[in-house]
């Protein structure tokens, strides 16, 4: 098992939770604001395009006292290895490196010591040290610079430090694909960002083969994110005819796209009436941005429709899922005349039967700057 270093995005409590998710729960894994480490033995570039929150993953190399332990011929060494360097030393050689946590100072010495690498493996080849303006090198510029395997990464952790190198980085292209190409978007019933879609799935745990629901599918991005993570059984369903002509669009553009083969059911149905769909215990998780309001018109009355749909909904799914079923269920908390209005009342959901599973890493909550709505998701199992 080797130990990496994960660096989350923005939504950190989110994607550490769903990074331990994923990885099954380790019991040892150490947690710092966007940064987790952990051991896997699963390979770094399709468990990075599996999860939503996580933007590089980068193996440890080594453990240092004082970055100044840290010298040019150790940089040299990694980047000489094999993987990196390659048999052949044709053409431009690019590197870079990120400060994750470290200071001004630290970024300077960082750089001279790059700059002592750069003059020493110029002896060999052709080499640009790539940087920005920032400390740290985004996804964008590892990928367009073709800096896996090439870009060092310095982690100040606590009092000492840890260097590890990138193997895999977020495909911020395909998410982006994946968000504005779609045939159908709707702006007025919310957009879920499919990155978070990704991240709910992927919290209630690894089990594809589990029966999946959305009941407020709305133009399909749970549903569509699912099929993309290898869940076989999907079901979606909506109150709105459109939301499902909709979703069937997305879904019939996504399968041609990615040439996937996954069965979707898409049935009109209000959330209340699920049990006339489904039998007794069939559904085994359900995952959902339900209806947040108007986003146009929202007012202080709509908390109060917006406490008892979700009262409804969490009624209607003790009727149609087994013991084992878990819930992701987004409730949202709305800005309002500068108070924040909460529209989940854990008293009414526990009378439903369902209990909360708190995450170790508190609230999971994702907010985009200057939306009103900020979205606090969930997880529930049976009592
Ligand atoms: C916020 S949208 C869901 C957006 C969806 N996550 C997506 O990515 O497109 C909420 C959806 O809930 C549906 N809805 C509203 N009330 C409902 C109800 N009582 N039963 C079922 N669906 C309902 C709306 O038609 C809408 O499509």
């Amino acid at each position: 098992m080797s130990k990496y270093a994960f660096i989350l995005g923005q939504a950190s409590h989110l994607a550490a939770a769903e990074l331990l998710s994923v990885l099954n729960q380790p019991k040892n894994y150490s947690w710092q604001d966007n940064l987790l480490i952990a051991d896997t033995e699963l390979e770094p570039e399709s468990l990075l395009k599996q999860l939503g929150g996580t933007i590089k993953i980068a193996k440890i190399i080594g453990n240092y006292q004082n970055l100044a332990d840290f010298k040019t011929a150790d940089w040299c060494q990694y980047l000489r290895s094999p993987h990196t360097w390659g048999q052949k030393l044709e053409g431009k050689f690019t590197f870079g490196f990120s400060l994750y946590q470290g200071t001004q100072k630290d970024y300077q010495h960082l750089f001279k010591l790059a700059l002592s690498v750069k003059k020493e493996l110029r002896a060999k080849t052709s080499v640009r040290l790539v940087t920005s303006r920032e400390p740290i090198l985004s996804s964008v510029i590892v990928t367009k610079n073709n800096l896996l395997n090439k870009e060092l990464l310095f982690l100040k952790i606590k009092n000492s430090w840890a260097v590890a190198i990138t193997c895999a980085v977020q495909d911020f292209d395909d998410y982006g694909q994946r968000d504005i190409l779609r045939p159908e978007r709707d702006s007025r019933s919310g957009m879920l960002p499919p990155k978070l879609a990704q991240m709910m799935l992927n919290l209630a745990g690894t089990d594809k083969n589990l029966n999946l629901l959305d009941p407020f599918c709305g133009s399909g991005t749970i549903l569509q994110e699912a099929m993309l993570l290898g869940f076989k059984n999907i079901h979606g369903t909506d109150i709105s005819p459109k939301a499902i002509a909709d979703s069937q669009k997305n879904i019939d553009w996504l399968k041609n796209k990615y040439n996937l083969k996954n069965k979707v059911n898409l049935k009109l149905s209000d959330v209340q009436n699920l049990a006339k769909i489904f039998k007794n215990k069939e559904i085994d998780l359900i995952v959902t941005e339900p209806f947040m309001g108007d986003a146009r018109n929202l007012q202080e009355e709509t908390i109060l429709d917006l406490k008892k749909l979700y009262y409804q909904a969490f009624l209607s799914f003790a009727k149609i899922c087994s013991q084992k079923t878990k819930i992701v269920f987004i409730f949202p908390e709305i800005n309002l005349k500068n108070q924040t209005l909460n529209t989940l009342d854990k008293k009414a959901i526990a009378s439903c039967g369902w209990q909360q599973i708190h995450s170790p890493f508190g609230e999971l909550i994702y907010q985009r700057p200057g939306q009103t709505v900020t979205r606090n998701i969930t997880l529930w199992q049976r009592q």
